[in-house]
């Protein structure tokens, strides 16, 4: 499938980016005149996945994330969110639902629930060492041709 357009973002891992970022993604996908609520399930996923890079992927430090959006022809959007940091142990283990290594700093565990919920398809890939990314794809519905 072809791309009809496509945008990359680069930004440091500090939480008042996490607005900037999916106010960006958003602001980006504006092109294809989302309804309300897809902008709003777009946005949620993003912040999940951005969050998690600056909580656990730069834990104690401060490190680079990594986003680039693709829009394809069939009205597909395709979010890629990746950054360099610490990387999952067990991939399959970490989406369960309500699974945190976190728990002392009272997170739930249910952000890839949430993507996984507002999403066609979450995919992760993730590295020791190395880092993770998060690919969020999600169909807009056809707009109705005005007669
Ligand atoms: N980018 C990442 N880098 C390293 N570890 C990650 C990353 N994203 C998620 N994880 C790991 O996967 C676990 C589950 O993530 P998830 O977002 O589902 O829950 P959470 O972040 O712990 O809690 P919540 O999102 O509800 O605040 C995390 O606790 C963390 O161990
Ligand atoms: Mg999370």
């Amino acid at each position: 499938m072809k791309t009809q357009n496509e945008m990359k973002l680069t930004f440091q891992s500090l939480s008042v980016n996490e607005g900037f970022a999916r106010s960006a993604v958003a602001s980006f996908i504006s092109m294809l005149d989302p309804t309300v609520s897809e902008i709003a399930d777009i946005k949620t996923a993003v912040s999940e996945a951005v969050t998690n890079c600056i909580v656990h992927a730069y834990r104690d430090s401060v490190g680079v994330i990594y986003i680039h959006t693709k829009i394809l022809e069939d009205r597909r959007v395709l979010i890629k969110i990746r950054d360099r940091g610490c990387g999952i142990e067990d991939v399959e283990k970490a989406m369960e639902p309500l699974f945190t290594t976190q728990s002392e700093n009272e997170r739930s565990g249910l952000g890839f629930s949430v993507m996984q919920s507002f999403c066609d398809k979450v995919k992760v890939k993730s590295k020791l060492n190395k880092g993770t990314s998060v690919l969020l794809e999600k169909r807009l519905s056809q707009k109705e041709k005005i007669k």
